[in-house]
């Protein structure tokens, strides 16, 4: 369906043309004063510098025309010069039942579909999943199925960190360890053991040790590093054992990100561009983009607007060691030759911004993608804070594993469907505990702004009250436990037409309805999954101020009451749509 703003939008601007004015001022917004009107068009005020005329003259024009108009139920001219607009009930009937029919609820899919790629969660191999990859996966799991659903085919891809010094570090670790494995011996080049000589909890072990032991131990930190290197260079047995790392790695991650609702569709990384470093190196240098300054190669992507400085992008280091710009610069070419994407967005920490920004710029300036064909897009996160305001952490000071998190929050939830009392099974409250904890999570971070911090408070993200996803789920309960009540009391009920609105309550709970395609397309466009949320916390509202003036049971009127429960079935079908996109799905009961 056509949003409806810009169905308004077009009769109005049609309008303006009618009385002889410009089209283009016939823009049209949601109200900013819903008391007064719905829907306004201030289009007139632009107009009156262009037309050397009163606003209000032009404004009045304009309502003049529209006045003939059957979408509205009420055009009014209101000085300065705005031209206030309500919606007539007969054109919100129409506008519902055909959504209603509509199995996408309204949204107009994307037309031509565009090639996507999601760059988003960023673990690191051999490294435990902690609450800092929470973001990156919630949000880019979000974007993703949002621009799915808008049509576009979207690849989503955690870009391991799987090729740095981490893995040295193991190496060196694990050859003080265990000396007498095959890896080590420069003599042994093929045969290796099937089996990984450690377990993830070992690695779990194994790297924190290293990397602290490299801190103070600087022989012990070069050893790791020519251990990468000798690994970047294709050292048998450290390829090997590489590849133990990565497959035992790959297997814990998928079983966290599983836990999170989170799928990816390719398991690629850093170390899959290697082959693609050195030719662009060369290709860089061969069109001069790319010059020796102190050793390093480095491409300038300083620009004259710039108000800061803005380093050169290093495409290698002087000791010709390839950088974590190297590698994101190379992905964005293999990317282009597996997918030739239209977009590619990456979901990193805010943190990370000048490294994109020279990624990006020296990525159009050497032609990896050309600027107009393939948009690179940074979407940086906030830190999720504790209460306190600090970065998250355990009660002891480290980092909270993500396994931990989510089972605290659960058990929150767990407590207050358990003191319910409604005679569930233990299993049951375990199983909705599980659902409703990791909405409450997924949307108590959604919810912000992406760039934002935000404060992870469990109390008030596991409240059933206020704009928090345990609401959102208490309203699907509540819509799905008055359908299954209506259902029984009238097995025979034919549902499906909407009869046009009467009511206030009812005439917002259909404005809100239609504004969805609005609400998806502006969540798609603007990497902005907040505005989702946003939008379903209203239509909860809606839908809960609407029961609490029509009590759908007792309505006398048949056709009315079939089409009130039509109607919340619509909303039903909004709500779980959309948290299916936000990345977690709603109980029966709770
Ligand atoms: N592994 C990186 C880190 O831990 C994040 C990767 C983000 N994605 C990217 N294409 N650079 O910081």
């Amino acid at each position: 369906m056509k949003k409806v703003i810009d169905q308004i939008t077009d009769v109005v601007s049609e309008a303006f043309e009618i009385a002889g004015f410009d089209p283009a001022l016939g823009k049209c917004t949601v109200s900013n004063r819903p008391d007064l009107c719905q829907y306004q068009c201030n289009g007139a005020m632009a107009g009156a510098k262009l037309y050397h005329k009163a606003p209000f003259l032009i404004a009045q024009q304009v309502a003049d025309v529209l006045s003939a108009e059957p979408m509205f139920a009420k055009v009014e001219m209101v000085r300065p010069g705005f031209i206030n607009l309500d919606l007539n009930a007969a054109y919100l009937g129409k506008l519902l039942n055909e959504l209603e029919v509509d199995p996408d609820c309204g949204v107009e899919k994307a037309n031509p579909p565009q090639s996507i790629v999601v760059d988003y969660g960023g673990p690191n191999v051999a490294k435990p999943l902690h609450v800092g990859h929470l973001r990156p996966a919630i949000i880019g799991e979000a974007i993703k199925r949002i621009a799915r659903f808008m049509g576009h085919r979207v690849i989503g891809d955690p870009h391991l960190g799987d090729w740095g010094l981490q893995i040295g570090l193991i190496i060196v670790e694990l050859q003080r360890r265990q000396p007498e494995l095959p890896y080590f011996d420069p003599q042994i080049t093929g045969g290796y053991p099937e089996e990984p000589p450690f377990t993830i909890n070992d690695l779990e072990e194994i790297y924190p040790h290293a990397s602290k032991v490299s801190k103070t131990d600087e022989g012990y930190k070069e050893e790791a590093r020519q251990a990468t290197y000798a690994l970047q260079q294709g050292r048998p047995g450290y390829r090997a054992l590489w590849k133990h790392i990565l497959n035992v790695s790959v297997n814990d991650l998928k079983t966290n990100y599983e836990k999170l609702d989170v799928n990816f569709d390719i398991w690629m990384g850093e170390s899959d561009c290697q082959d693609l470093i050195q030719p662009m190196v060369d290709q860089m240098k061969v069109d001069g983009h790319a010059y020796l300054s102190n050793g390093a190669l480095v491409v300038d992507v300083q620009e004259a607007d710039d108000t800061r400085e803005v380093p050169p992008c290093m495409v290698l280091k002087s000791d010709g060691a390839a950088q974590y710009e190297t590698t994101d610069l190379a992905t964005i070419v293999q990317r282009k030759a597996d997918f030739d994407p239209d977009r590619i967005i990456y979901v990193v920490d805010k943190r990370q911004e000048m490294h994109f920004i020279r990624v990006f710029r020296c990525a159009y300036k050497t032609g990896l993608v050309a600027q107009d064909k393939c948009a690179l897009e940074f979407v940086g996160f906030g830190t999720m804070n504790g209460k306190d305001g600090k970065p998250f952490k355990t009660r002891d000071g480290g980092v909270m594993r993500l396994e931990y998190l989510l089972g605290n929050v659960s058990d929150a939830i767990y407590t207050k469907v358990k003191s319910n009392d409604s005679g569930m099974s233990e299993a049951e409250m375990r199983e909705i505990a599980d659902k409703v904890g990791l909405a409450a999570i997924k949307y108590g971070d959604l919810s912000n702004q992406p760039y934002k911090d935000y404060i992870f408070d469990v109390e008030r993200f596991t409240a059933f009250e206020g704009n928090t996803g345990p609401y959102i789920m208490y309203s699907v309960v509540r819509i799905k436990s008055i359908m299954n009540k209506f259902m029984a009391a009238y097995p025979d009920a034919k549902l499906g037409h909407i009869v046009p609105p009467e009511s206030k309550k009812e005439t917002d709970l259909a404005l809100i309805l239609c504004r969805f395609n609005e609400a998806i397309y502006e969540s798609y466009t603007q990497n902005a999954p907040n505005r989702l949320c946003h939008y379903i916390y209203e239509l909860a509202n809606s839908l809960n101020q609407f029961y609490g003036e029509h009590n759908i049971m007792k309505e006398s009127n048949p056709e009315k009451q079939a089409s009130y429960v039509a109607m919340i079935r619509l909303v039903l079908r909004v709500l779980e749509t959309s948290i299916q996109l936000l990345g977690f799905t709603a109980p029966d009961r709770m």
